[in-house]
C-alpha cells in the first residue's frame, strides 16, 4: 500500500475516532423499526434463488415515461418487470399507474420482488414548500423536519417509497443554479438541515406507510462546481472537502439516512462515480453507512465522457466496484455486466453486496409484507394539499422572510393605507414561488405576492397592480409608463422583482447574478418617483444587486416560498408578523467577488482600508453586500455579559459559553442567536471564524434571555498539513451576536495534557 493510501487510511480512522466521540452530534442512527437479523435470514434466502441477471436487474432503476399511447405503461418496461430486470423506477407516482406496474412485478415476475418507486421530494410533494435555502433562512431545523415529514406524507400517499432528497451541497458559488437546492455556505447548519430532513423523510419507523427512504445528496462537494457551471470539475484541497463539503453528509448518515447518491462531478480528477475511496472507504467503512448508493442520471454511462471508462462495460465494472449500487438510467449493470461476470471482469460477490442493500431497502419499507401499502386511494384522496399541510407551508413562508434593509422603520407599513401600488409581474405569478424541484407542485395552489396583499388589505384600500415587465423575459418594453402612473396615484409601493423559477435549479447557471432584463431600470424609475418603496426579492440564488442595496429604504429577501408566498409575505409587509430569517449564504456585491464566503482565511494581507497592498478590489468593497447570518427585525436586540464557562481547557474538553440577549425594542421579535469560533493560530491557516452553534429564539419587548452554549472538542479540530484530525493548543475565540459579523467576543485557551 502506498505511503498517500496509509496517510489517508490513517487519516480516515482518525477521523471516525474524533468525529464519532464528539457529543456534538445528538443525533444517533435512527431505529428503522426492523429486527436485522431476520432481515438478513430473509435477503440471504433470497438472493440464493436468484440469478446474476435478477440480481443485476435489482440495480437497474427506469426513467418512467408514458406507453407508446400515451396512457399505458411502456412495453419494455413491462417485459423487463417480468423479467425481473428492473429494481425501480424514477419519476412514477399516482396510485393508479404505480399499481399497475407493482402488480406485475409482484405477480408476473419469476420471484416477486416488489419494484422501488422514487422521485425528486425535494420542498414539498402537491403541498409546496419554500425553497431549500429559502427555507435554509429560517434556521429552524425543528421547522425542515415538520416540512419534509408533510412531503413524506404526501409522496407516499401518492405511491412513492423514496425521495431523491435531501440535497446538503454545500455551496459557496451563487452562479451555480442548484445552490437554490441546498442549505448555503456553512457546513454546520447544512449538516443540522440534512439531519432534520432525514428524520422527516423517514421517520422513526421506515415500516409505516407513510414514511420513504431518503437520500443524501450529491456525494460530493456537488457544489463546487468550478465557474459555478453546473457539472463542471471540482478541484478543491482535501481539506476543504473534508472540512466543508463532506461533513453534511456525514451529518446525514449519522440521521440514519438510507440512500446516498453520487454526484456528476469529478473531484480532484476523480469522477465521484468511480471514487472507491470516498464512497467505500470514507462513507462506508468511515461513517459506517449502511444504505445503497444510487447514481445520478445516467452518470454511470457518462464514466466515459469523462473519460474514465472505454466502453459501457467498462464504466459499469468502476461504478459497481466503487460502491454504487444502483444504476440510474444508463441500464449498463443490467445490460452489459451478465458477461462481464462470465468473464471474470467483474466479482459476482460485488454484485450480491449491491443486490442486497437494494432487497434491504425494499424489505425495511415492509414491501415484501405488502407491496401494495403505498397503494392506498383513499390516503391519496384525503391527504394532499390537507389543511394541516397548507398551515405549515404558511409557517415555513413566513419563517423564511428575511428583512435585509429598513431604513426609517418604513416597515412594517400601515395596515390600511389608502392606497398601493404593487408593481412586478412577480408579483401576480404563481408559478414562480414553487421554484425549481416543485415535485406535484401545482401554481393553482399557490397564492400570489398580490393576491396575498388583496386578501390582506380592507376593501378600503386602492392596489393598483402593474407588471411593469414581461416574464420570463423580464423586458419593460412599452409598460413602464402604466407603471409610474400606478406609482404616482399610489401612498406607497411595493416592487417585487428578481428571478422566474427556471432561472436556479439544475443546470441554470447565470455568468451575472444581477437582476435580469430591464428590472434595475424599472426599479430606478419607481424609486425615481419619490414614495415610500419597499423592494420584495424573490429569487432562487444570492442575487448583486449593490444599486437597491443603497437606494432602496426596504428589502425583502422572500426566496420562492411555495404555495402560501402570498399570505406570508403580506403577514411581514403589514406587521401581522415580524420577520426573523438570516441568510444561509453570502450576498455579494458584484458577480465578480464570487467566490466569496463567511468562513474564508485571512491571507497574509487581510483587507485594509488604509493598505492599497492588502487583499481587495480597486473596483468593488471587499465586503459582502450582506453577510452570512445577516437578517434585521422590526425590533431590536443586543448582546451582553459573554463569558466562558473556564479561561483554559485541555485537548479534548468541551467548553461551555454563556450570555444573554435582550429585545431592545417595541415588539415580539424572533432573533438567531449565533456562535462563532476562531482558533487564533494553528500549524496550518484557519477560518476566521466558524459557526458552532445557534437558537432561534422568540423574546417580547424588553425581554432578555440567558444563552448556554457548548463548543465541543471536534468544532476544535482541523486536518493538519498531514490531514489528520487533531486539535492544537492555543488561544481561541468565540464570537456572539445576530449575524457572521458578530463582535461580542471572549477567549479561551486550550492546553496540552
Ligand atoms: C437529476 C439530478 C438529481 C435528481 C436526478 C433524478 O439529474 O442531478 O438531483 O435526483 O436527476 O431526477
Amino acid at each position: 500500500m502506498t505511503l498517500t493510501r496509509k496517510i489517508s487510511l490513517v487519516t480516515t480512522l482518525l477521523y471516525l475516532l474524533i468525529s464519532t466521540a464528539s457529543p456534538a452530534r445528538t443525533q444517533t442512527v435512527r431505529e428503522r423499526g426492523v429486527d436485522e437479523g431476520k432481515m438478513k435470514v430473509f435477503v440471504d434466502d433470497l438472493l440464493a434463488k436468484m440469478t446474476l441477471e435478477e440480481k443485476l436487474g435489482q440495480l437497474n432503476q427506469h426513467r418512467w415515461s408514458w406507453g407508446e399511447n400515451g396512457d399505458s405503461i411502456r412495453q419494455i418496461y413491462q417485459k423487463n418487470v417480468r423479467d425481473g430486470q428492473a429494481g425501480s423506477f424514477l419519476g412514477l407516482q399516482g396510485v393508479a399507474y404505480s399499481a399497475e406496474i407493482q402488480r406485475i412485478a409482484v405477480e408476473e415476475s419469476r420471484l416477486g420482488i416488489p419494484l422501488l418507486l422514487a422521485q425528486d421530494v425535494i420542498h414539498g410533494w402537491r403541498t409546496t414548500f419554500p425553497t431549500p435555502l429559502g427555507e435554509a433562512s429560517s434556521w429552524d431545523p425543528a421547522l425542515a423536519e415538520k416540512t419534509a415529514r408533510v412531503a413524506a406524507v404526501e409522496a407516499s400517499a401518492q405511491g412513492l417509497h423514496w425521495t431523491f432528497a435531501p440535497m446538503v451541497d454545500v455551496a459557496r458559488d451563487p452562479r451555480w443554479g442548484r445552490i437554490v437546492e441546498g442549505a448555503g455556505e456553512d457546513p454546520y447548519l447544512g449538516g443540522l438541515l440534512a439531519a432534520a430532513r432525514v428524520r422527516g423523510f423517514q421517520g422513526t419507523d421506515l415500516s409505516q406507510p407513510n414514511t420513504i427512504l431518503a437520500c443524501a445528496k450529491h456525494f460530493a462537494a456537488y457544489g463546487g462546481a468550478e465557474a459555478g457551471r453546473d457539472y463542471n470539475i471540482v478541484d478543491i484541497s482535501p481539506r476543504t472537502l473534508f472540512e466543508i463539503y463532506l461533513p453534511p453528509f456525514h451529518r446525514a448518515v449519522e440521521a440514519g439516512v438510507a440512500t446516498v447518491m453520487g454526484a456528476f462531478n469529478e473531484v480532484n480528477g476523480v469522477p465521484m462515480h468511480a471514487n472507491g475511496y470516498l464512497i467505500n472507504e470514507v462513507l462506508r467503512n468511515g461513517w459506517g453507512f449502511r444504505g445503497l448508493v444510487v447514481s445520478d442520471y445516467t452518470a454511470i454511462m457518462e464514466l466515459q465522457r469523462h473519460g474514465v471508462a472505454a466502453t459501457p462495460a467498462e464504466a459499469g465494472i468502476l461504478g459497481l466496484t466503487s460502491g454504487v449500487d444502483v444504476d440510474m438510467v444508463s441500464e449498463i449493470y443490467h445490460l452489459e455486466l451478465p458477461q462481464m461476470v462470465r468473464e471474470g471482469r467483474l466479482s459476482g460477490a460485488v454484485v450480491d453486496q449491491a443486490a442486497r442493500r437494494v432487497l434491504e431497502a425494499k424489505y425495511r419499507l415492509g414491501l415484501f409484507e405488502d407491496p401494495f401499502r403505498y397503494h392506498n386511494a383513499e390516503r391519496e384522496k384525503t391527504l394532499i394539499l390537507h389543511p394541516d399541510h397548507l398551515q405549515i407551508a404558511l409557517e415555513a413562508a413566513t419563517k423564511s422572510i428575511v428583512l435585509l434593509k429598513n431604513d426609517h422603520g418604513i416597515l412594517p407599513l400601515p395596515p390600511a393605507p389608502g392606497s398601493l401600488a404593487v408593481i412586478g409581474a412577480l408579483a401576480a405569478d404563481q408559478d414562480a414561488p414553487l421554484g425549481p424541484w416543485r415535485g406535484q407542485g401545482m401554481a393553482e395552489d399557490v397564492v400570489s405576492v398580490l393576491s396575498g396583499i388583496r386578501e390582506k388589505l380592507p376593501q378600503s384600500t386602492s392596489v393598483y397592480y402593474q407588471p411593469g415587465y414581461t416574464l420570463p423575459e423580464f423586458a419593460g418594453e412599452g409598460l413602464m409608463e402604466a407603471a409610474l402612473q400606478a406609482v404616482d396615484q399610489a401612498e406607497a409601493v411595493i416592487l417585487v422583482v428578481g428571478e422566474t423559477a427556471r432561472m436556479s435549479g439544475e443546470a441554470s447557471n447565470r455568468t451575472d447574478i444581477g437582476l435580469p432584463g430591464d428590472q434595475l431600470a424599472l426599479a430606478k424609475a419607481v424609486l425615481g418617483r419619490g414614495k415610500p418603496t419597499v423592494v420584495v426579492l424573490m429569487n432562487g440564488r444570492p442575487l448583486a444587486i449593490p444599486w437597491l442595496a443603497e437606494n432602496a429604504p426596504a428589502i425583502l429577501e422572500t426566496w420562492f416560498l411555495g404555495v402560501r408566498m402570498g399570505p406570508a409575505v403580506a403577514k411581514v409587509l403589514f406587521g401581522e408578523e415580524n420577520p426573523g430569517g438570516k441568510l444561509p449564504v453570502t450576498f455579494p456585491r458584484v458577480t465578480g467577488q464570487i467566490p466569496i464566503y463567511y468562513n474564508h482565511r485571512s491571507t497574509g494581507r487581510p483587507p485594509r482600508e488604509d493598505d492599497f497592498f492588502s487583499s481587495k478590489y480597486l473596483d468593488a468593497h471587499w465586503t459582502p453586500q450582506f453577510p452570512f447570518g445577516f437578517g434585521l427585525s422590526y425590533t431590536t436586540f443586543a448582546y451582553d455579559g459573554l463569558a466562558v464557562d473556564r479561561e483554559s481547557i485541555g485537548v479534548g474538553e468541551k467548553m461551555a459559553v454563556r450570555f444573554q440577549v435582550r429585545n431592545t425594542g417595541t415588539r415580539k421579535g424572533d432573533e438567531v442567536v449565533q456562535c462563532y469560533l476562531q482558533d487564533n493560530v494553528g500549524s496550518v491557516t484557519r477560518p476566521v471564524r466558524q459557526l458552532v452553534a445557534f437558537e432561534r429564539i422568540t423574546l417580547q419587548p424588553g425581554e432578555a434571555k440567558t444563552m448556554n452554549f457548548t463548543i465541543y472538542p471536534e468544532q476544535m479540530s482541523f486536518y493538519n498539513s498531514g490531514m489528520q484530525k487533531t486539535i492544537e493548543p492555543g488561544q481561541f475565540t468565540v464570537f456572539v451576536g445576530g449575524s457572521s459579523t458578530a463582535e461580542l467576543s471572549a477567549g479561551f485557551e486550550v492546553v496540552a495534557n
